[in-house]
């Protein structure tokens, strides 16, 4: 094949692009090529009434000289320069799997910088572009993509996931029609409501997903093109004026992590799961076994008082708790949500003696210690507030709507971030602390920094910047991502945090669906799962514990109640299930993860490696067929047969041909409405 045309391979997917002119076109993103492809170049009969050149679906297509698609810029000097086409073209092959184009544009006076990576053991392709101002005026930015994807006429529909605060992850599938598809955030945070990223589906299990590893406002769109075909933009939501380049200046989009499955969204799954985990930057260099934490949020709220709090370690620890988070309630003047976000001191009336006594107590039990803080906010009561009143994010003559009553700090200011770093720092160096829960409890508006100007992305840049001072400063300190619960789970913040508090909704039913939203995305040693108490707070529905402990196992195990309201029973069941967590977290978080719905209402989930599985089986609601249905089980090798052991309800050891349990299924217990049953799954030789 000649120079005209790059070809990326990786296991199951290869990506081939054209040189053409200036430019390069899209010619294949999806199943794996023969390693030397043969083809020709582009030429198409051009239709009635089009202009007298062809016009395909490049790798960043641009407005006003013939693309009348979506473009990959929107961008202007003063109205000028609005229309923009390559007048040189650069490639270079920087490594295996890795191609950067840059692209100019001498008349509107642009550089693009492309950079494709395509991860032969992931099928990860990540890209991102940058968008240098070569000209002697500003250039206004309206919409800079992260990446264009093409996807074939065979993508059929779309699933996008959203929801809102205790009910994240809300799966929504739509046809892809004639018209575009588009889904937008314009929150500030990652949100509740619009996940960055997609699955889109094609025929015979072919797979792609994109997302957005960004934790602010963002856009994808899906556009049909007039070749049957069509093109995915995914970047971040600008403001109007939000971006504006002075000569010499460059944007750089976030990076998209981009996949191709044959084998559907397990495969889409697996694929970002290997690609982020490769990206987190853990204490140390490596992932340890998750810790069992207990969150003192839903056991105490605000009403903090030492003794109690050390009695609530004891029985913790008698559990086999491992890491006690102290959830929000200790700094100074907080006694509910109305005030002193921004004071980060102790509450020497609830802790006269300061946080050390507690802190010296939870490891002394060999529990590490954890503390909730929101450095992004401030309440307007609160000492910060009276003594810098502008440090808010605000627009002049205008109001600032409170939201749980408080207001976002203005992180594009560096006395801000250096305040909230000493804050930190002070905790972080006086006290044992091991872990951060990172909390962010309102979406942003307005949104203004001191110039007046939109700064929702010099927002996430600020809090990017002091994620990672802090972590530079503090290696050892593993981070939470919350936003009230799910509303900044991202690939974005992934590489600077070590966990997703994935929803303030600890209700076992709710959770099921929540998580296989959550596992689309991130691998499930980032997702925090914690035991709630009967009766769920969020939604006041009882389930046993049993349930609601083989709901949370799958993830990163945690207690979100107080053992101490058991009964001895309850809490010995309670410890039986932190025990075989940790006999099964190695076995749950370092293989692959698949999910799927059988008939029903089964929800199935399998963690593990096709030779070694933990498969859990949960039925939400009542049977509706007299007879159990046998769960059929894609991901085992036709060629093994299985020795199935039913752990939860013990049951016997059987065996079974592996063609058998794809084909057929494994017999399932008859469980009734939210129960759920665990099996062990070992491949042996026929
Ligand atoms: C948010 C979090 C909760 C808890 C509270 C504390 O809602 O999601 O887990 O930390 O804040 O105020």
């Amino acid at each position: 094949m000649s120079d005209r045309f790059i070809v990326l391979h990786g296991r199951a997917t290869s990506l081939v692009l054209e040189r053409s002119g200036n430019t390069l076109l899209w010619r294949h993103w999806g199943a794996r090529l023969a390693d030397r492809v043969e083809m020709d170049p582009l030429v198409r009969p051009l239709p009635s009434f089009s202009l007298d050149h062809d016009m395909p679906l490049s790798v960043f297509p641009t407005f006003g000289i013939g693309w009348f698609g979506q473009s990959a810029l929107l961008a202007h000097r003063e109205g000028f320069d609005f229309a923009q086409e390559f007048t040189g073209c650069t490639v270079e092959r920087t490594g295996t799997g890795e191609v950067r184009l840059k692209l100019s544009d001498a008349v509107a006076r642009i550089e693009v910088a492309i950079k494709l990576v395509l991860d032969p053991a992931t099928d990860v392709l990540t890209i991102s572009s940058a968008l240098a101002n070569t000209g002697d005026a500003s250039l206004d930015v309206q919409w800079l993509a992260a990446g264009c994807l093409p996807l074939p006429p065979l993508a059929r529909s779309v699933r996008s996931w959203g929801g809102r605060h205790n009910n994240e992850f809300v799966e929504c599938e739509d046809t892809l029609g004639g018209s575009m598809w588009r889904r937008e955030n314009r929150r500030g945070l990652t949100s509740h409501e619009d996940f960055p990223g997609a699955v889109v589906l094609g025929d015979g299990g072919a797979a792609w997903g994109a997302q957005l590893a960004w934790s602010g406002n963002h856009a994808q769109i899906i556009e049909p093109l007039d070749d049957g075909r069509r093109q995915w933009q995914i970047g971040e939501w600008l403001a109007p004026g939000e971006v504006r380049l002075a000569p010499g200046e460059t944007l750089n989009s976030p990076d998209v992590l981009a996949t191709f499955s044959p084998e559907g969204t397990n495969g889409v799954a697996q694929n970002f799961h290997t690609a982020v985990r490769a990206r987190m930057d853990w204490p140390g260099g490596k992932m340890r076994p998750r810790p069992v934490h207990l969150n003192t949020w839903e056991a105490l709220y605000f009403n903090h008082n030492p003794d109690d709090l050390k009695s609530l370690a004891d029985a913790a620890a008698a559990v086999g708790i491992e890491r006690f988070v102290l959830d929000d309630g200790w700094f100074r003047g907080r006694n509910d949500d109305t005030s002193s976000l921004g004071d980060w001191t102790v509450n020497l009336l609830k802790y006269p003696q300061g946080l050390k006594p507690l802190a010296d107590h939870v490891t002394a039990l060999g529990m590490e210690f954890g503390l909730w803080v929101e450095p992004e906010m401030v309440n307007p009561d609160s000492e910060l507030y009276r003594a810098h009143p502008d440090w808010a994010l605000q627009i002049a003559g205008r109001e600032q709507p409170t939201a749980r009553n408080q207001l976002v700090l203005d992180m594009a200011r560096p006395e801000v971030t250096d305040y909230l770093f000493e804050a930190l720092s002070v905790l972080l160096t006086d006290l044992p602390i091991s872990y951060l829960k990172w909390d962010h409890n309102r979406a942003l508006a307005p949104a203004a920094g001191a110039d007046g100007r939109s700064s929702y992305r010099k927002q996430v840049l600020g809090t990017y910047a002091l994620l990672d001072r802090v972590r530079a400063a503090f290696p050892h300190v593993e981070i939470e991502s919350c936003a009230g619960g799910g509303g900044r789970i991202d690939a974005g913040i992934a590489t600077r945090t070590h966990r997703f508090w994935t929803s303030d909704n600890n209700d076992a039913v709710s959770r099921v669906v929540i998580q296989r939203g959550f596992l689309q995305f991130m691998p499930p040693e980032l997702m925090g799962a914690h035991i709630g108490a009967s009766p769920a707070h969020a939604t006041g529905r009882r389930q046993s514990l049993d349930f609601r402990a083989l709901v949370a196992m799958p993830g990163h195990l945690g207690v979100e109640m107080d053992p101490r309201t058991l009964d001895p029973a309850e809490r010995d069941k309670l410890a039986g299930w932190i025990s075989r967590y940790k006999d099964w977290r190695e076995a749950l978080h370092y293989g692959r993860t698949w999910a799927g719905q059988a008939p029903d209402s089964i929800h199935w989930q399998a963690q593990g490696d096709a030779g070694s599985l933990l498969l859990f089986v949960y039925r939400l609601d009542p049977a509706t067929q007299r007879y159990t249905v046998d769960l059929p089980l894609p991901m085992l090798d036709p060629s093994r047969c299985y020795r199935v052991e039913g752990l939860f309800p013990k049951g016997a050891v059987s065996m079974f041909e592996g063609s058998w349990l794809i084909a057929g299924g494994l017999p399932m217990p008859d469980l009734k409405a939210e129960r759920a049953a665990a099996f062990q799954i070992f491949a042996i030789d026929c």
